[in-house]
């Protein structure tokens, strides 16, 4: 689709990528069609329809390479190479043809920060202390046996791991031990990496989701970190999010690989500030886009803690998300989402009152989050209302990060009970559940009763089967959505249109894109009732009516309406 576009406005750069609806998927959870237990490619392939008529338009799919899966993937042993649980490189190519055919793009993702430790650079570099590879990694000499520094992980614990048969020498990860980080510091592991990366590029992927990507410098004087927390650490992101230098290395990857193409780069770009933001995505920056993480840890003081959890009002999601696109406005794209394979369900975090954790508070949510200026991204079962679990013990988690803030909660002086609160209510497992494609007992994920993560179990309640036929269901609204953004008579404005602010209560998050028409989204995000001035053609309700009085609209709890507004109405 390319849309076109007014002569007089010309002020928005056309891309195919602005255009795209994005849908991630999270392969070991969407569609098992071998019955082993674990999602694989031949399920998402055989699953393509489903999408087609959802309407998105590319795939995210998140790691599928060769992998001991100790981070789901995160943890790769060998870049060129497919994950056996999820089939062949065959499968790969079958897909990107077959998505090819039904007018889907494919994105992958790209996690070049770190390697698996059974990558065989690696295992080369502990095997062989002189080898070349061992540059490839950072190895440093402890303190008398003891850690370099005091930085902690990303997934808890030092960030050294002492080398096995060798005195005082340790080696670095960012995220877990079995992830080492890669050492971006010698120009022939860059090298390697971006010959790996057009190697894609040219099998035909329209390009990258970028994990992890503002992590590759490391502050070279490895000094310590500012203590801030009981187990005497100090966060690795002091010293090696976001530092001076990247922007070399950063410059270099897109000069070596994305410019060279005809494709699309979202960068996972944590701790950017907004001034930063031109270097990453402005004109000549290093990503077309970025997932921007401000707004996403409303709920928690910094992304990793779970602990540290907030009191957060709507007013305050209002303020962060205007800031946010404004800022993003002023220098390039964003990448929209409201939930990921790294978050909680969006229903169970953003929607408060437990009463409207249910269609009317998905829908919602959805208005509120798709009609912002960038790309929108769905996470696979956000289109149908899934939830978060209740888990009543930590044996029944799988993801890493889940165990360790678990652990360091309890570490923290929390209670078990309080320590399994945060858990279930931030766990990455959340999300990660099995895609609940009916009410059956496996919830349609494969046909057989084996699943790699314990179903959130309410799929009598939740599922596609039920949805894809049913007028009002939270995967209409979404259709409704993606039509509207893409195939109506308002998509050059919803996609190219400037974004701006209303005016509106607290509790309501009000926001208008203006192009050849403007097109306002209003949100309660509350259970009170709210009024709102405008007028205009509704062009989406969660509701079955929108309640006027004295000249005035009520939004009833959490109602949402998109409105054409009226050119004579200011
Ligand atoms: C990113 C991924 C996350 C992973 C981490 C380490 O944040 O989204 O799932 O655990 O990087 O690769």
């Amino acid at each position: 689709m390319t849309i076109k576009l007014k002569e007089q406005r010309v002020s928005e750069a056309q891309n195919f990528w602005k255009e795209e609806v994005v849908y991630q998927i999270y392969p070991k959870s969407f569609y098992d069609s071998d019955n082993d237990g674990i999602g694989d490619i031949k399920g998402i392939t055989q699953k393509l329809d489903y999408l087609v008529d959802l309407g998105v338009t590319m795939l995210w799919i998140c790691p599928i390479f060769t992998s001991p899966m100790v981070d789901n993937g995160y943890d790769i042993a060998d870049y060129k190479g497919i994950q056996t649980e999820f089939g062949s490189m065959a499968d790969l190519e079958e897909l990107i043809a077959a998505a090819k055919a039904k007018n889907i793009k494919i994105i992958l993702d790209l996690v070049v920060n770190h390697s698996s430790d059974e990558h065989a650079w690696f295992q080369t570099a502990l095997a062989d202390a002189d080898s070349p590879y061992r540059d490839y990694y950072i190895f440093k000499a402890g303190k008398e046996g003891n850690p370099p520094n005091n930085w902690r992980s990303i997934f808890g614990g030092s960030v050294w791991e002492p080398v096995p048969n060798e005195e005082n020498m340790f080696y670095f990860h960012t995220f877990d031990k079995r992830q080492p980080d890669l050492n971006w510091e010698n120009p022939a592991l860059r090298a390697e990496i971006y010959e790996m990366i057009n190697w894609w590029l040219e099998k035909g992927i329209a390009g990258f989701r970028i994990d992890s990507i503002t992590f590759i410098k490391k502050d070279q004087d490895y000094g310590d970190a500012p203590i801030d927390g009981s187990d005497g650490l100090g966060s690795v992101k002091h010293k090696t999010r976001n530092r001076p230098g990247i922007e070399q290395f950063l410059t270099e990857l897109n000069a070596e690989t994305f410019k060279k193409h005809e494709c699309v780069s979202v960068g996972e770009a944590p701790g950017v500030t907004y001034e930063e933001f031109d270097q990453y995505i402005g004109e000549d920056g290093y990503f077309n886009m970025i997932f921007d993480f401000h707004y996403a840890d409303i709920d928690v003081e910094n992304g990793s803690e779970w602990f540290r959890q907030t009191n957060w009002q709507p007013q305050d999601l209002k303020e962060l998300l205007f800031k946010s696109q404004m800022a993003i406005q002023a220098s390039g794209w964003g990448a929209n989402f409201l939930e990921n394979h790294d978050q909680p369900r969006s229903l169970s975090k953003y929607i408060t009152d437990k009463n409207y954790q249910n269609e009317i508070g998905a829908k919602a949510l959805g208005a509120l989050f798709f009609f912002l200026r960038g790309t929108p991204f769905i996470y696979q079962g956000q289109e149908i209302g899934m939830k978060n679990f209740q888990r009543e013990t930590i044996e029944d988690f799988n993801d890493v990060s889940s165990i360790d803030n678990y652990h360091r909660s309890l570490m923290e002086g929390f209670s078990e009970g309080e320590a399994m609160n945060f858990v279930n209510q931030r766990s990455r497992d959340n999300g990660r559940t099995p895609f609940q494609w009916d009410a059956s007992d496996n919830a349609g994920f494969n046909h057989s009763d084996q699943a790699w993560l314990k179903l959130s179990g309410d799929q009598t309640e939740i599922n596609a089967a039920q949805q894809v036929n049913q007028a009002d269901s939270v995967f209409a609204f979404y259709k409704k959505m993606i039509q509207l953004r893409n195939h109506s008579s308002a998509c050059e404005t919803l996609i190219y249109g400037q974004f701006a602010p209303i005016e509106a209560s607290d509790a309501v998050i009000a926001y208008e894109r203006i192009g050849d028409q403007t097109i306002q989204v209003f949100v309660n995000l509350s259970n009170q009732i709210e009024a709102i001035e405008t007028s205009g053609e509704i062009l989406l309700n969660n509701y079955s009516q929108l309640q006027e009085r004295a000249g005035r609209y009520l939004l009833q709890p959490y109602q949402a309406v998109v409105i054409r507004k009226d050119p004579t109405h200011d």
